[in-house]
């Protein structure tokens, strides 16, 4: 018998929860909506809704409930951790624990690594700053360098790592770049650690929806020790996050969040912690989400991650040569399609003498299209992408805390998820074109917020945000 899938890349687009929403323009007109923004958060997908919907008809406490609905949420939640462990290639040694998102994964981490300032991190100018601020209150943090490409200069790294041989309890790295979609060598830099006595996390949320992740590496040194991932960036946006961790390391210290479930037993005088990971869980666990992830990555196995990769290559290399084929745009990521740069679908540029803010708004009130613009939560890496100096920087920070954003340095960014299409390519490089044609009607139309560095147009019909309403 022949097994056929259900969910492919060429019909996945089908099942994206509110795929055919149209959104008013400035006009008062509606298009159907394009969503170029799934580096920030993806949609969900039907299948995961439908997991959701039926799942909260057995839903219940879990742990320590004794009911029948109690047993089974416990046991559903427990296979989720198994569904991640496999899906990420994980081990028996290390432990899946529950949390928000990203963010509080990595920060979890920062605190249950017994980190003192004697210790060194070793980060990258090129992460967002979830895998850059938990450190720096923590240990000494140093920073390592990017090319001018926006590549990370693997050299600097190798040599920060030699040289504080000994000192470097974790090297903290990106999977890939949520600015220039640039991919990481993760293992040949875990091997690198582990030669030196290093420890190696990745921040895995950008990675994780588009390429195979395997933390067990391929050769004996080149193992990840720790991960830290999301679910809403893999279309599962029911706020749960992951911290992959060995069980050694977890099992010691205290965790930074205490209280129900995190204990054996109390007493008036002492605490006798459970082993991780329900002592890294405090409180009522995010059972719905779990499941939502769970369904999730049963959903990108079955499309196939080597699918989704050559699937996002094709888009990623057609916007990228109808980018270059326009005058004025500035590519922030090396924009040859034939280079051997190995890039998910997240590409930022700029367009000359228009600002990014204006692109992206003009983008979403002339044409319906969802992207982003700003420095996308990655500040040193944007401004070493824009060549901006230490002395202009530090006049942007003055005029910012003086609540100035009328000049704001950013790019705008288009990224890519498993259901975007050529002809939504062709669709926001047509608008895109318009905008640059039309210069001055659109700089006419607009008005900036010298507050908060948004662009909106100057007429705005009254019920334009009321399509949904609470
Ligand atoms: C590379 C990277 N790391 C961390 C984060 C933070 O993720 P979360 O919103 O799940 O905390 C993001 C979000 O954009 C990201 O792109």
């Amino acid at each position: 018998m022949i097994f056929k899938n259900t969910y492919s890349i060429d019909n996945i687009r089908k099942y994206v929860v509110g795929i055919d929403k149209k959104v008013m323009l400035h006009n008062g007109k509606k298009v159907n909506y394009i969503n170029l923004d799934n580096a920030a958060s993806t949609p969900t997908l039907q299948p995961i809704l439908n997991k959701v919907n039926s799942f909260l008809e057995w839903y219940s406490s879990i742990h320590r409930g004794t009911g029948y609905k109690s047993k089974i949420s416990t046991k559903v939640y427990e296979q989720t951790r198994e569904i991640v462990t496999n899906f990420v290639g994980s081990n028996n040694d290390n432990v899946v624990v529950f949390v928000k998102n990203t963010t509080e994964a990595i920060n979890k981490l920062s605190y249950r690594l017994g980190l003192t300032k004697n210790d060194i991190v070793i980060t990258t100018i090129m992460e967002h700053h979830s895998n850059d601020l938990p450190w720096r209150n923590k240990a000494k943090v140093l920073h390592s360098k990017v090319l001018d490409n926006g590549e990370l200069d693997i050299k600097d790294l190798e040599h920060k790592i030699k040289i504080n041989a000994g000192k470097v309890k974790l090297v903290t790295i990106t999977g890939c770049s949520n600015v220039t979609g640039i991919v990481n060598d993760i293992h040949y830099i875990a091997a690198l650690c582990h030669k030196y006595g290093s420890k190696i996390m990745v921040d895995a949320a950008q990675l994780i929806p588009h390429r195979k992740v395997n933390m067990k590496g391929n050769k004996k040194d080149d193992y990840i020790d720790f991960i830290a991932f999301c679910g809403h960036k893999m279309y599962a946006p029911f706020g749960t996050g992951v911290l992959i961790a060995p069980k050694s390391v977890l099992i010691k210290g205290e965790p930074e969040y205490v209280g129900g479930g995190t204990i054996i037993s109390v007493t008036k005088y002492n605490t006798h912690w459970a082993d991780p990971p329900e002592k890294d869980e405090a409180g009522t666990p995010n059972v719905v989400g779990s499941v939502a992830l769970a369904e999730a990555i049963k959903v990108l196995q079955e499309i196939g991650m080597r699918n989704i990769q050559k699937h996002e290559n094709t888009l990623t290399d057609n916007l990228i040569t109808e980018l270059n084929s326009i005058k004025g745009i500035t590519i922030y990521s090396p924009s040859n399609t034939k280079n051997s740069i190995d890039k998910v679908g997240v590409i930022s540029f700029n367009v000359k003498d228009i600002p990014h803010n204006l692109v992206a708004s003009a983008l979403a009130y002339e044409g319906g299209i969802g992207v982003r613009s700003g420095c996308f939560c990655a500040h040193p890496y944007v401004h070493s992408l824009l060549k901006i100096s230490n002395k202009d920087i530090v006049q942007f920070q003055k005029r910012f805390l003086l609540q100035d954003m009328k000049e704001t340095p950013g790019m705008v960014r288009a990224s890519f998820g498993i259901y975007n299409t050529i002809n939504e390519i062709k669709t926001f490089i047509k608008m895109l074109k318009y905008i640059i044609n039309n210069k001055s009607v659109i700089f006419d139309k607009y008005i900036l917020n010298a507050n908060t560095g948004e662009y909106l147009p100057k007429n705005l019909p009254k019920n334009i945000f009321t399509e949904f309403m609470l």
